[in-house]
């Protein structure tokens, strides 16, 4: 065998030049489809910006649908790590399927990049030294629409989603921030991910008249709702607010329905800086389709990979010195530079915005350099 005459150095050498290889778990059909390829497609981006490689180490993808599926998902994951023996973990969108990764990546200490889904307790109670974040936690859009909300003056509100990790987390975030305000939340409407049969709740919504809505729904689900709830005619005398994963990555499809929205998020669409603006420019040419939130976390999830392995040389198997290293990282991200909380969840302004044509408008930020409490987190 070749590698029984290479000697340690020898063996460790070619270690270093063989591929980082990168375990992709993202939804790939479903409600969330759309979702999971943005996240791909900005995390190649950055890749690729870099010339194909990570520190010098060429980067291998693999990659299974999860389909947002929970009960799948410890299966899934296992094949990225007893199968294909990835270096990395990188997913993923819903917080269900996530959360049983997390356990994984505990249990086995793999390297877990998580681009998207916010379940708290990934970087609460689950956290763990080999556990990343580079989205946002339900808690933190969340927590800022109910100060926004009651802000605006808006008493009793209504709140709506999937009874799901994220939908239940996101809701438990806005009435933390809405009542601390002063407002107060008099109902909690769900139905069971990915369901779209809306109309029963909104027939509740019109009899209960509420100040105010607030939504948590993504991908196919918010494009359904939004249009909906317009079509239901609530919007004339009930505002809907939302986190933004309600009007991000789905303004060419709901269109009308969802002109002048008020969301909260860690991106917006005309941040106008130049880094965001040369991230905006790259994504819509190699992609043909405008970036989103979900493109920026993707893109986000390999800058901060690359900030670990720069660290060691590519040498990934210098665990603790990378993740020392991706911990501590400054991320130049497209939404505004931002660093890991002790937890490993971005510290991250959450701006106010506004829907305009096909654009999330930046309005202001709701709350700046906002922390997850991290509750439960011990290291
Ligand atoms: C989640 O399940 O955590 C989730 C899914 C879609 C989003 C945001 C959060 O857009």
């Amino acid at each position: 065998m070749a590698v029984a005459t290479l000697g340690a150095a020898g063996q460790a050498a070619a270690q270093n030049n063989a591929p980082i290889k990168v375990g992709f778990m993202l939804p790939a059909t479903g409600t969330f489809a759309n979702l999971g390829a943005m996240i791909e497609n900005g995390f190649k981006m950055h890749v690729d910006e870099q010339g194909g490689k990570l520190a010098g180490r060429e980067v291998q993808y693999f990659k299974v649908d999860d389909e947002s599926d929970p009960a799948k998902a410890t299966d899934n994951v296992n094949k990225l790590i007893k199968r294909d023996q990835v270096d990395v973990l990188v997913g993923t969108v819903h917080s269900g399927v996530a959360l049983a990764m997390a356990k994984v990546a505990r249990e086995t200490g793999t390297l877990l990049i998580v681009p998207n889904a916010g379940a708290d307790v990934i970087t609460g109670a689950m956290c763990a030294k080999n556990i990343f974040r580079t989205s946002f936690s339900n808690w933190q859009p969340a927590f800022a629409m109910g100060k926004v909300a009651a802000e605006r003056g808006h008493k009793r509100a209504m709140t709506i989603t999937w009874n799901y990790a994220a939908g239940n987390e996101s809701v438990k975030g806005f009435t933390e921030g809405f009542e601390k305000g002063g407002g107060k939340v008099s109902d909690n409407l769900t139905l069971p991910f990915p369901n779209v049969e809306y109309q029963a709740l909104l027939t509740q919504i019109a009899s209960q008249k509420p100040d105010a809505v607030y939504a948590f729904f993504a991908g196919g689900g918010a494009v359904k709702f939004v249009k909906d709830y317009v079509a239901a005619g609530l919007n004339k005398t009930i505002p809907l607010y939302g986190p933004g994963f309600l009007t991000d990555g789905t303004l060419e499809a709901q269109g009308e329905a969802a002109q002048g929205m008020l969301t909260t998020l860690h991106y917006a669409d005309n941040l106008n800086t130049p880094r965001d603006n040369a991230f905006r420019l790259a994504f819509a040419k190699a992609f043909k389709t405008n970036a989103d939130v979900y493109a920026v976390q993707g893109y986000d999830a390999a800058q901060l990979l690359a900030t670990g392995l720069k660290a060691v040389n590519g040498d990934i198997s210098k665990r603790d010195q990378l993740q020392e290293a991706m911990r501590k990282a400054k991320i130049d991200s497209p939404r505004g530079t931002f660093s890991l909380s002790a937890a490993q969840n971005p510290v991250q302004d959450i701006y106010l915005r506004q829907v305009n044509g096909k654009n999330n408008e930046v309005k202001g930020v709701a709350i700046k350099s906002l922390a997850d409490p991290a509750r439960g987190c011990k290291m």
